[in-house]
């Protein structure tokens, strides 16, 4: 009679980790699918790119945010859960600054001078998420062959050891999960790995490549992994 009451005591705490797990790798795959569509129309607005200042018009933005999320996630965007309408707030306040001139000094150095790239739009957005939600946290990353913002975006350990052996070297393309440390805390880890595509070329493909790819001097090729956003949950 005991043993049986500490194997279902036991085995309903093992459903209820899962079930917290599932529900972690849910909240992980709407958030990054929501940076995700977002990031998709600033790439498609080459005037918000270059200039954003008065370049856009918010109505259309978040339509046609709306409609790529579900074309990434599948299904309609629905913000009734907390980390969901604290991702949105974090996406209207960048799109907001950016729209009313907040970023056009922000980025006074190099070749593409205080130009609202896709990557740094996406990187303001995680910030302004990460300050809304403590127990959270997104960011970008990539291989420190590729990378170019190393102040914010470089690997920590588990990131690095996901991307190479996982993503590069076994060429895997679906989320990784897994509970792990990040900043000296115990945290449950997903990182989603993305592929460069034609588009990326220009500046990370061929001689451009070369160059920014500083840490390096190795240009990314189309189809190959090119960078992963990192999400969390501390424990
Ligand atoms: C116009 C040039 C340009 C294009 C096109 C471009 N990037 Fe970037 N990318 C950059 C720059 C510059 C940075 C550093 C941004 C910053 O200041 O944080 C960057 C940063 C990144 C990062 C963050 C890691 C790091 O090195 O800081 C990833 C990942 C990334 N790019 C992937 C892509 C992918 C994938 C594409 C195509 C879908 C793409 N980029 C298209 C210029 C570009």
């Amino acid at each position: 009679m005991k043993r049986k009451l500490v194997l279902l005591l036991s085995s309903m705490v093992m459903i209820g980790s899962q079930s917290a797990f599932a529900d972690n790798a849910a909240t992980a795959k709407k958030l990054t699918s929501l940076l995700v569509a977002a990031r998709s129309v600033v790439a498609g607005e080459k005037k918000l790119i270059d200039s954003p200042k008065g370049a856009l018009d918010y109505e259309k933005f978040y339509d046609k945010m709306d409609k790529a999320y579900k074309k990434v996630a599948g299904d309609k965007l629905t913000t009734d859960d907390g980390p969901t309408k604290s991702m949105v707030a974090a996406i209207k306040e960048v799109v907001e600054k950016a729209y009313t001139g907040g970023y056009a000094t922000a980025w006074p150095e190099g070749d593409y001078k205080n130009k609202f790239l896709p990557a740094r739009f996406a990187g303001e957005v995680t910030k302004a998420f990460n300050a809304k939600e403590k127990s959270m946290f997104m960011r970008l990353t990539t291989r420190k062959d590729f990378l170019i913002n190393e102040k914010d975006n470089k690997a920590d350990d588990w990131e690095n050891k996901v991307i190479e052996e996982r993503f590069v070297k076994a060429g895997e393309k679906n989320p990784i999960q897994e509970v792990a440390q990040r900043d000296g805390k115990a945290a449950w880890r997903y990182i989603l790995p993305e592929s460069y595509s034609g588009a990326c070329m220009a500046c990370h493909g061929g001689p451009a490549g070369q160059k920014n790819h500083k840490l390096s001097g190795i240009p990314g090729k189309v189809n190959e992994f090119g960078g992963a956003i990192s999400f969390g949950i501390y424990n």
